[in-house]
């Protein structure tokens, strides 16, 4: 009964094997599965794979890396595509500076007018930082982002930042990384973060969990990241399960 709360089934990653693979997941205990867009393109495919499968939902938004380019009638676009059936969030969105394109200006152009699309659509969203904890948190308390809600996804800084982001309301994606040795940071925010707060992600087919790190990643690996938050917890296996699926339907407010 593990809910997935971020994927990209759509990836070139999975073009052999996406049937087979989707169709195995209610045997692995994947029951729910939100499917994440990043361009206008995965925008599309989402809204396909939405119909094809009982169990997948979807996020429609444009990933910061993506931004380069955009246009008022693509944000039609997306706020045409967030009103079909399923669509759950406006995501994924944000800021990243890892790489130095595209500008951080434009970056941020998006963000905002993304973040105030969920807002009037009244969605949650699904939001990508990487190397921009300063710049997102500003951001996200000028937009008063609190009267928005959604979750931080892949989340991979500090246990004090991960407080600010709970003060304003955010759940917290944790995925494949906390199984990794190095990821001390990281193990340290799960500890403080309440479990009712966080829910399970693997952002496939990337970042897959010990120990298939390295490979194409899939939600088949969430119970890896279920029983390494479980150990961090002190708490059972069975727990995290539940609790997570809880706080993903409240997240993406399908009671
Ligand atoms: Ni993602």
């Amino acid at each position: 009964m593990i809910f997935e709360t971020h994927a990209h089934f759509d990836d070139d990653a999975f073009k052999e094997d996406r049937d087979a693979l989707l169709s195995s997941m209610e045997e692995g205990g994947i029951t729910t599965i939100v499917n994440i867009s990043s361009d206008k393109k995965s925008i599309e495919d989402t809204l396909a794979l939405t119909r094809k499968y009982p169990f997948v939902y979807g996020a429609v938004g444009i990933h910061p890396c993506d931004t380069e380019g955009l246009t008022e009638a693509d944000l039609a676009y997306i706020r045409n595509a967030s009103r079909q059936d399923k669509i759950l969030a406006i995501g994924e969105i944000g800021l990243d500076y890892y790489w130095d394109e595209p500008d951080r200006a434009i970056q941020k152009k998006w963000f905002e007018a993304q973040m105030e699309l969920a807002r009037e659509e009244k969605l949650p969203v699904v939001i990508h930082s990487r190397d921009a904890a300063k710049d997102t948190v500003d951001m996200m308390k000028a937009l008063r982002a609190e009267d928005i809600g959604g979750v931080v996804h892949c989340y991979s800084y500090s246990k004090e930042l991960a407080k600010t982001f709970l003060d304003m309301g955010f759940y917290i994606g944790v995925g494949g990384v906390v199984t990794f040795k190095n990821a001390r940071k990281l193990k340290e925010a799960v500890e403080y973060i309440p479990l009712d707060r966080i829910v399970l992600e693997t952002d496939s087919p990337y970042l897959a969990p010990e120990p298939n790190r390295g490979k194409r990643n899939s939600s088949l690996n969430l119970p890896y990241v279920a029983q390494q938050i479980a150990d961090l917890k002190g708490t059972s296996y069975e727990e995290v399960v539940m609790v997570t699926r809880k706080n993903a339907e409240t997240l993406y407010r399908m009671g």
